[in-house]
Parts: structure tokens; sequence; C-alpha cells
């Protein structure tokens, strides 16, 4: 077969998910493995999600909403905005995907943090357009102002992610402020809130204040982690709208699923799951922190779900021991990080066996219990 494949797809490195326990347990002969390798919620999705999921299924020989208006309407309302502002994607990842496909031409720059989540990187490209990576600051937080020095007159779009992933870093008021203070008009700036529910900075900026037309600033949010919705996959965007008008040009007529709908409206207004979630992932990060300073294992600190551990060898032996232990974390080398690994909380056992099998891999013996 002769494929003809533009030279920017072929330039394009595959998004390279977290293991699927499954595929483990299958590959490796292992039972009661554990995944803390894709920032998901570790109690499972909100209960009133899957009752409300569960109960529209009766209905589904019908397309859903194309536009999803309960769910917008209850977005809507929760930032006091328009449902105009709104767009749901199909995760959020889809709506990154219509986002390159409104506002990108061949040729156009779109200015990134270096690492940051790679899905920014390949919808760029698939438009063929350029992406310009800036690499973080020395703390591994994003660095407006070198990427500020990156704009040109074929800059349309800044990608920022707060908390950013991999480095669970976050971006100040005062920081984004300076940033956008002059910015030149026609450059969208994306803010990718993927995680700010885990965040407990009062300093961390909230793309939801700067909702204006000029400069343009589009929010990503999501169900798929503190709501536990990933596998229903439904996300939105919010922006000014003008620009959801152009968006739903290129939007599938039923990009997101009713079950995914009606189950993110039921997720946002299930507050005590959320609660249930946030007390989960902080008394958990303060028992890995805490573990990790007992064995002297160096971790960066966090404003999200994940963080970041330094292992001081290769990540991705690191990786394939602990996967040997049916423990699945993620390797950093792929985000320049060659002796990293990136973990997310997980329920109080997991976090105890991740410690227990990172202790025998390092070699630094087991460790006295320590409670949770
Ligand atoms: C920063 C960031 N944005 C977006 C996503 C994608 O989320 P969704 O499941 O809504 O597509 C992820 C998933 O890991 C992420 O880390």
């Amino acid at each position: 077969m002769k494929l003809e494949i533009p030279e920017y797809i072929l330039g394009i490195d595959p998004y390279k998910p977290g293991k699927p326990m499954e595929e483990l347990e299958r590959e490796y002969g292992i039972r009661d493995s554990i995944k803390l390798a894709s920032n998901e919620n570790p109690l499972g999705p909100s209960p009133k999600a899957l009752e409300a999921a569960r109960a529209c299924l009766d209905a589904v020989h019908r397309y859903p909403d194309g536009r999803g208006w309960a769910l917008v309407s209850k977005i809507a309302a929760k930032f006091d905005l328009q449902p105009d502002n709104i767009v749901l994607g199909n995760g959020s990842d889809e709506i990154i995907g219509m986002l390159t496909r409104v506002l990108l031409q061949a040729g156009d720059e779109v200015i990134l943090p270096q690492p940051t989540f790679s899905m920014y990187d390949i919808m760029v490209r698939s438009v063929g357009a350029n992406p310009v990576p800036v690499p973080l600051d020395h703390s591994l937080a994003i660095d407006l102002p070198a990427m500020r020095s990156r704009l040109t007159p074929r800059t349309r779009m800044v990608f920022l992610c707060n908390p950013n992933n991999p480095t669970g870093t976050v971006i100040t008021r005062k920081q984004f402020e300076a940033f956008l203070h002059d910015l030149p008009a026609g450059i969208v700036v994306v803010i990718d809130e993927a995680y700010i529910e885990f965040v407990t900075d009062p300093d961390c900026v909230r793309g939801t204040d700067y909702l204006r037309e000029e400069p343009a600033v589009v929010l990503l949010r999501t169900f798929s982690k503190a709501y536990g919705l990933a596998g229903l996959r439904i996300g939105y965007a919010v922006m000014p709208a003008k620009l959801s008008g152009y968006i739903h040009r290129v939007r599938q007529p039923f990009n997101t699923a009713l079950p995914a709908q009606v189950a993110a409206a039921a997720a946002l207004a299930d507050d005590a799951f959320l609660q249930r979630t946030l007390q989960t992932v902080h008394a958990g990060l303060a028992y890995l922190q805490r573990s990790l300073d007992r064995l002297g294992v160096r971790h960066y600190p966090t404003q999200s779900n994940f963080f970041l551990v330094d292992v001081q060898r290769s990540g991705d032996e690191v990786f394939e021991q602990m996967l040997r232990k049916g423990v699945i974390v993620r390797s950093m080398s792929s985000y320049g990080f060659a002796d990293m690994i990136r973990i997310n909380v997980g329920l109080p056992l997991e976090n105890e066996r991740f410690i227990q099998a990172l202790s025998e891999v390092l070699g630094i013996g087991s460790m006295p219990p320590d409670g949770q």
C-alpha cells in the first residue's frame, strides 16, 4: 500500500498512556495489580454520577443532545456564565483538537511549556502548525517570562497547564497577569485546569477570573480526575461566545455520549464526593511524602494528585521493576526526566504498597509501618 503521509504527521510522537492494569496482568501473570500512573480518582466514580448514568441507559437508542444543554447550563450557572461560553468534549483531549483545528493553519506557532501534557504538542502538529517548546524554570515551574519572549508574528496560541502535568507546579495570579499584559491581539491563551480542584495554594491563578474577549482566554476542565469519570470521556471548555461559535462548526454532532452527559451533571452536584476525594488525596499525599522522606527518597512538591519522585537511577528500569511487583507507575524518561517516575495518590493500602515496593526496588529495606 502506498501512503502519502504529510511530513508533519510523521513528526508526531504518539501519546503514551499509563499501562492498563489488564495488560500488566495478562503480560506478567500478576493479579491484584494497582495503577498509580494516570492521575485517576482512587475512590472510583461519584455514586450519584453512576446512578444517573445507569438510569439513562434505557434512552441510549436516541442520539444525545449534541450540545449537552442540560449539563452546559449547569456548568454555566456554576461559573455565572452564559451557555454560549461552554463547549463539551469527549474528554478535554477532544477540545484541544477542536481548538487547534479552528485556530491554526500550517506554519503557525504555538508556545507551550516543556515538559507538559503531550496532547498539546500532538494536536498542534496534527494540523501542520509548529510547537515552540519552552523549558520549565529551575524549580520545574512554567517559565512565563521565557514563554513571552518567544512570541513572534506567527504566534497564534499559548498552552498553559495549571497545575502542570507532570510537575504539579502552579502559576500565580501575579505571573499570569504579567503574562497577559499587552499580549498582542489575536493570540488565544489556553489554560488547562484538569487538576485545579486539588490546588490548595491561595495564590494560584483561576482561569475563570480572566474570561474576556481580548486577550482570549480559554479554560479547559475535565470530569476525568476529581470527579472520577475518566472512562466516560467528558470534559469542557469555557471561552468567549464568539470562539465557541467556530468550535461548534468543527465539533462532531454528537461528540459526548448521553451517559457521560448525565453522569457529569450529577457529579458536578455531588459535593460530598468531591470533598471525600480531596480529603483522600491530601491525606494520601502527606503519607506518601512523609514515607519517602523517611526512606531518603527525593520528591517534588505538588499542587495536584500526582508528583515526581527522583529515583536517582533509570526511571524506565524502576518502572519495569515496579511492574513485576504489580505496581504501575509512570516513567518520566519520555518527558525528559530520565531519573524520575511520576505517581498519583491512591487509596491508603495502595499508597502503602507503593512505598513497600519502591523501597524494595531501590534496595532501601522495608520501613516500619506509619499509620495514614
Ligand atoms: C493536563 C491534562 N489535561 C487534559 C487531560 C485529558 O483529560 P480528559 O480525560 O478530559 O481528556 C489530562 C489527562 O491526563 C491531563 O493530564
